[in-house]
């Protein structure tokens, strides 16, 4: 599997140094407030459960998943909510958690929608951004970040290329033979 791999971009210690600094800056943030954490599936799970260990605040946590991808590597725009919440989301501090931002439709998308649903608050937090990929029309705030990356397509540490490579522990850019470029 490591042979599609043309490159690790962060490594197994970067992700964990860069996530607990993430998790000390939300603990400080929050200043003891409960914190309710929506993960988007399924790119989020590895983060999430990274994170949230990281987070010394008293925590909930939910998930939901919308698709925009298709199975291919360029965002289609079109968002379709899979599975909603499981909890209402009234009154409560909302941290979305997302693998990563490339046009940033998907999660201007959710933003909006939780927005809509009384939350006291709506904040963003994304492991990966790639500022170059923003759709013109999008102008959504993060509010955490891990690392800015360069345009490449990525895969590992939750992120996945058809459903694979989820699973590596590390953050590497696909070889671009693999999606034939
Ligand atoms: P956006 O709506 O274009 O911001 O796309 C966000 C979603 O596309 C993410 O949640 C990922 O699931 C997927 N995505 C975007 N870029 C990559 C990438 O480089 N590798 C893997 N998935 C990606
Ligand atoms: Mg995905």
């Amino acid at each position: 599997m490591q042979r599609d791999i043309s490159k690790v971009l962060l490594t197994e210690r970067e992700l964990s140094d860069r996530i607990r600094e993430l998790g000390k800056e939300i603990t400080r943030d929050y200043n003891g407030k409960p914190l309710h954490l929506v993960g988007i599936l399924k790119g989020s799970v590895v983060f999430m459960t990274d994170l949230m260990r990281t987070i010394d605040l008293p925590l909930t946590m939910d998930f939901m998943a919308v698709s925009s991808y298709g199975s291919g590597v360029k965002t289609s725009g079109v968002v379709q909510v899979i599975k909603d919440l499981s909890t209402p989301i009234e009154g409560k501090d909302v941290l979305i958690v997302e693998d990563i931002l490339d046009s940033g439709l998907t999660l201007s998308y959710i933003t909006e929608l939780l927005a809509s649903k009384d939350a006291n608050s709506v904040k963003v937090c994304t492991l990966l951004n790639k500022p170059s990929r923003r759709h013109p029309d999008v102008h959504l705030e993060v509010d955490y970040e891990g690392f800015v990356i360069p345009d490449d397509f990525v895969v590992g540490y939750g992120l996945d290329y058809n459903e694979k490579y989820r699973n590596l522990p590390f953050v590497g850019v696909l070889d671009p033979k693999v999606y034939g470029e």
